[in-house]
């Protein structure tokens, strides 16, 4: 199993399964199936509302001996109504129970995005906390305690620019150990990238296959499909391999950690294997040129008028 060492010399898996978009009534026999094939990564967040199905599955391979637990890698992700000092403890302790763990290998705050307490999901702009009055260095810090307490070994961002990275840094003088951005041939954030393998930063690749099944709401009209561009399928027919298998690939050999998410056993079993796949130098350098910058997961939805975000504020465009 191919792993990336993080700064505080922790391993984590280089392929772990997402779990977003997995219905909660899959997620406990999904989770163990994907323990049963060999993951021992698996990326969580409370605001995928599985972790408690997901829970299941972890207590179900942990008590038969399936995985040990110092063997697996559990990530959670902070949401954003519990940014305050005073919330992110709480937060973090209801995801452990929800997970039936006493601890998490890395937890992140999901965006850098504040929503008012209890609020789930913005509707109006009265639902935002802008971030002058709960400065993600606030959230930063309190993380800092969770993992001083030992509720979790490791902390990270999420959908964080460098922008927003360096501000972090500079304010607390904590490096984040882990960024997790949306990561894929059309998406390939080379700049962000080198910068945070420069700081000891490690980058997580979320929807690496383009992330089809997300819901129709986040989808514009003629998006274009990874999974059937022209290129990476002429390539994956030359390598007899599929093209979600050099996607996957693509992301392992530029030393990221890349979470495909599946439900099914077979796709399960090949999306683990792309970690040992070798894509010859003359085809990566072809995939560098499908860069179109454009994201699945756009940030549009955080723009409401009047409120104090906007897609390109998060991503420092
Ligand atoms: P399924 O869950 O039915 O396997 P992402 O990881 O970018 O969010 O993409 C997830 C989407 O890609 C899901 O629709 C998932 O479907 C599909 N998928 C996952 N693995 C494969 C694979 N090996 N081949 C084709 N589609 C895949």
């Amino acid at each position: 199993m191919k792993t990336i060492t993080l700064a505080s010399g922790d391993a984590i898996p280089a392929i772990g399964l997402g779990t977003w978009k997995i219905p909660p009534r899959e997620a406990c026999d999904v989770v163990q199936t994907a323990i049963e094939t060999g993951y021992r990564h698996i990326d969580c967040a409370r605001i995928y509302e599985n972790e408690a199905s997901i829970g299941r599955g972890f207590e179900f391979c942990l008590r038969r001996g399936v995985v040990g637990r110092e063997s697996l890698w559990v990530t959670s992700k902070l949401w954003n109504d519990s940014h305050r000092r005073q919330d992110v403890r709480p937060a973090l302790e209801q995801s452990l129970l929800d997970l039936r763990l006493d601890w998490l290998d890395l937890y992140l705050i999901h965006w850098p995005v504040a929503h008012r307490r209890g609020v789930l999901h913005a509707e109006q702009a009265s639902d935002y906390e802008p971030l002058e009055s709960v400065p993600l260095a606030e959230t930063w810090l309190a993380m800092r305690e969770c993992q001083k307490a030992g509720l979790c070994r490791n902390i990270g961002v999420s959908n964080f620019s460098r922008a927003a990275i360096e501000e972090l840094i500079s304010t607390t003088g904590i490096v984040p150990s882990v960024n997790q951005v949306e990561m894929h041939p059309y998406l390939q954030q080379s700049a962000l990238l080198e910068y945070c393998h420069g700081q000891g930063i490690a980058v997580t690749a979320y929807s690496p296959l383009g992330s089809r099944d997300r819901p129709d709401d986040m989808k514009s009209a003629n998006e274009p499909s990874l999974l059937r561009d022209p290129i990476i399928e002429r390539h994956s027919r030359a390598l007899g391999i599929t093209p979600a298998a050099l996607l996957i690939a693509w992301g392992v050999q530029r030393r990221t950690i890349v979470i495909p998410k599946s439900t099914d056993p077979h796709r399960l079993r090949e999306n683990l294997a792309a970690a040992d796949i070798k894509i010859p130098d003359n085809v990566m350098q072809e995939l560098a040129g499908l860069d179109r910058s454009h994201r699945f997961v756009d940030g549009k939805f955080w723009e409401i008028e009047g409120g104090p975000y906007t897609a390109d504020s998060i991503w420092g465009e």
